[in-house]
């Protein structure tokens, strides 16, 4: 098959709180990436609106999500940061991939049916075919490589089967084209380290998320020091001392989420962290926890701080990093619609 070079996409929704799962689970992997790659960052408001958004809050979540990149690391003169509806090939190759996709992949998506929850009836279009947005959001760049969570792992799996039935299907016409046996790449998940599903500070069974309703389950990247001291020693634990091996952390799985956290924040493993940690109570654990956290997500709450109170500022990069991805999307648009066989 032929190959693509390496491209980076990945995209955060505009819903609400960005918190340590979204940080540990995928923004600390875009800041890695763009040392060795070409990346695109996007800010997915269109993926925002298949629930009910409030106009202004999203406004003001698009722009928080593009100061907590920028916070965090990601550097908005090499890499393109944009929201993506500023990018109108984003919706148009979904088109295209709603007619690819089969309703039976769309029926097995696990996200749909949890978010969608016993009123599947009056949920939304967009939410069932969200997958296929997503499809379209990492191929309209030929992106090879995607940073996520655990919980993306089956969307990806369908942007996969999306682009290999695409080749499939338009394979001669591909060929007709000049573009060889293969249209686009099968996009590669990068799911790694030991934070890839922080889970909730109140109930380990639960994934860390925007949508709990107690704001106890997570910590905000906003989060002052003093916010984030309270959460993590309110946050629960079992009555063991921490074991000395990894093997130990199974069947607790409180213990094992902050072991993880605690690995994440320092970009070590949990070996290393229970190492230093084994056979101590939770008090001393936790207190170390608090300084962690304290000091690697304190500066990223002031400095998104700084940044949301410039709006001009980080709505010139969002357009900026969207003129920057219409060059590749534009490119690629033009090529979809030849080997589709529209009239252009
Ligand atoms: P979203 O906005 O829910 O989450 C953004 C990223 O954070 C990760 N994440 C977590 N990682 C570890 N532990 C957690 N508790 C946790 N919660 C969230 C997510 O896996 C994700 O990587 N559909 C996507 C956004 C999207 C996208 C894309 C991603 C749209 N198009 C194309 C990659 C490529 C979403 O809703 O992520």
């Amino acid at each position: 098959m032929a190959t693509f070079p390496e491209r980076v996409f990945s995209g955060v929704q505009p819903t609400g709180n960005l918190h340590l799962g979204n940080y540990l689970g995928a923004i600390v992997k875009f800041v890695e990436l763009q040392r060795s790659h070409e990346c695109l960052y996007c800010v997915v408001d269109l993926h925002a609106i298949t629930v009910p958004q409030k106009p202004e809050e999203l406004k003001a979540s698009i722009r928080e999500v593009t100061a907590a990149f920028i916070a965090c690391g990601v550097d908005p003169a090499a890499h393109a940061i944009f929201n993506q509806s500023q990018v109108s090939g984003h919706a148009e190759l979904a088109w295209v991939f709603n007619c690819v996709a089969r309703i039976g992949w769309l029926n097995r998506m696990t996200q749909f049916k949890e978010k969608a929850g016993k009123d599947r009836e009056n949920a939304s279009v967009g939410l069932y075919a969200y997958p296929c947005l997503m499809a379209a959001d990492i191929l309209l760049y030929k992106a090879t490589h995607v940073p996520v969570g655990e919980d993306q792992k089956q969307h990806l799996e369908l942007a996969r089967d999306v682009a290999q039935k695409f080749n499939l299907d338009f394979s001669a016409s591909i060929a007709a084209n000049g573009f060889g046996d293969a249209f686009f790449p099968l996009p590669e998940p990068l799911i790694q380290g030991p934070a890839t599903r922080v889970m909730s500070l109140r109930d380990g069974s639960k994934k860390m998320s925007k949508s709990d309703p107690s704001d106890y389950s997570r910590i905000n990247l906003s989060d002052d020091a003093d916010a984030i001291a309270q959460k993590v020693r309110k946050a629960k634990t079992d009555p063991e001392p921490l074991p000395g091996e990894t093997a130990g952390l199974e069947g607790r799985p409180e213990a094992d989420n902050l072991v993880g956290v605690y690995a994440a924040l320092t970009g070590s493993t949990k070996a290393d962290v229970l190492k230093t940690f084994g056979g101590g109570q939770f008090s001393a654990f936790k207190s170390a926890l608090v300084d962690l956290a304290v000091a690697k997500l304190g500066p990223i709450g002031a400095e998104m701080k700084r940044l949301t109170a410039d709006p001009g500022y980080i709505d010139g990069v969002l357009a900026d990093g969207a003129a920057r991805a219409r060059m590749i999307a534009d490119e690629n648009m033009k090529a979809v619609k030849d080997v589709l066989g529209f009239v252009r």
